[in-house]
């Protein structure tokens, strides 16, 4: 049985173990996957000997995303212009893919969702690992504008030079912002400790889309706060998990699993 993992710290919330189990039920791949704690200072260590144990690849998360992408010996273009993998493929002579597929699952959450993108105005709050992953995958839906906002205004304007050329891109700090973008995502961890970041509820339009990133239980401040400022629909970010999964999943196994399913088992 193929062997898969993903390691992070913490770890305990983790659902890709559930996830992972369920896309090998519905396509019948043979395969376990687990979630595993890594220390600080191991992580680099905990990838190579799981490789040496016949591991056939892993997931990365939270705080070690970049740490897999520079380990790696390749890197995929998206992961590269990320600067950052959540999926390590571990290959039999020792080498060590990565990957990122955080973009495609955010992408294919929007879609599910029928979120238009074309044409549309799009404010991305936030300019750390998680903003970067989507960057180009967002871009190459041809939005009307794409604008990176950030506590750290010089990070936005980072990641508009590097990702320049790819689309319509610029940075805002938080005072600056214009109103009324038809989408609006959240992409800091505020969420996570139940905070806003500090902009004005004007930058949402009535009858627009919100997501946040983050996921919980209950619905999530920034989901509750874009919904008062009436948008049409605010999700939070549990589809783009199951997505960004059911990427890595193609990516070792070849085979696409149905997202709607696991979400609904997921939320239940
Ligand atoms: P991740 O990989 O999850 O994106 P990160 O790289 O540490 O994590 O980036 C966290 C992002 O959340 C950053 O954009 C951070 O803003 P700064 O660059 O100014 O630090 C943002 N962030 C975290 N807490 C925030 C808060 N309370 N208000 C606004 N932005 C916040």
């Amino acid at each position: 049985m193929d062997q898969y993992i993903v390691f992070g710290n913490p770890i305990k919330q983790s659902k890709s173990p559930t996830i992972h189990t369920e896309f090998a039920k519905q396509t019948q791949q043979d395969i376990s996957y687990q979630a595993r704690l890594s220390e600080l200072d191991e992580f680099e260590q905990n990838v190579k000997d799981f490789a040496q144990q016949g591991g056939k690849g892993c997931n990365v998360t939270v705080p070690f995303k970049e740490r897999a992408f520079k380990m790696a010996d390749k890197v995929s273009d998206r992961a590269k212009l990320a600067q950052a993998a959540n999926t390590l493929t571990l290959l039999p002579d020792g080498t060590i893919e990565a990957d990122t597929t955080d973009g495609a699952g955010l992408i294919n959450d929007l879609i599910e969702n029928d979120v238009p993108l074309k044409g549309k105005r799009i404010l991305l709050i936030g300019a750390g690992g998680a903003a970067r992953g989507v960057i180009q995958l967002l871009l190459e839906h041809l939005p009307e504008s794409l604008t990176i906002t950030n506590r750290t205004v010089s990070k936005a304007e980072t990641l508009v030079e590097r990702f320049a050329g790819l689309g319509n891109l610029n940075a805002l700090a938080f005072d600056s912002l214009e109103q009324g973008y038809d989408l609006v995502i959240n992409s800091t961890s505020a969420s996570l400790s139940n905070e806003l970041p500090p902009i004005s509820e004007t930058v949402f339009k009535p009858g627009g889309y919100a997501y946040d990133m983050v996921y919980s239980d209950k619905p999530t401040v920034f989901v509750e706060w874009a919904l008062q400022n009436k948008v049409k629909l605010a999700l939070d970010g549990l589809g783009m998990l199951v997505g960004q999964a059911a990427e890595s999943f193609y990516v070792w196994r070849g085979v696409r699993p149905n997202l709607l399913p696991v979400v609904k088992l997921l939320r239940a």
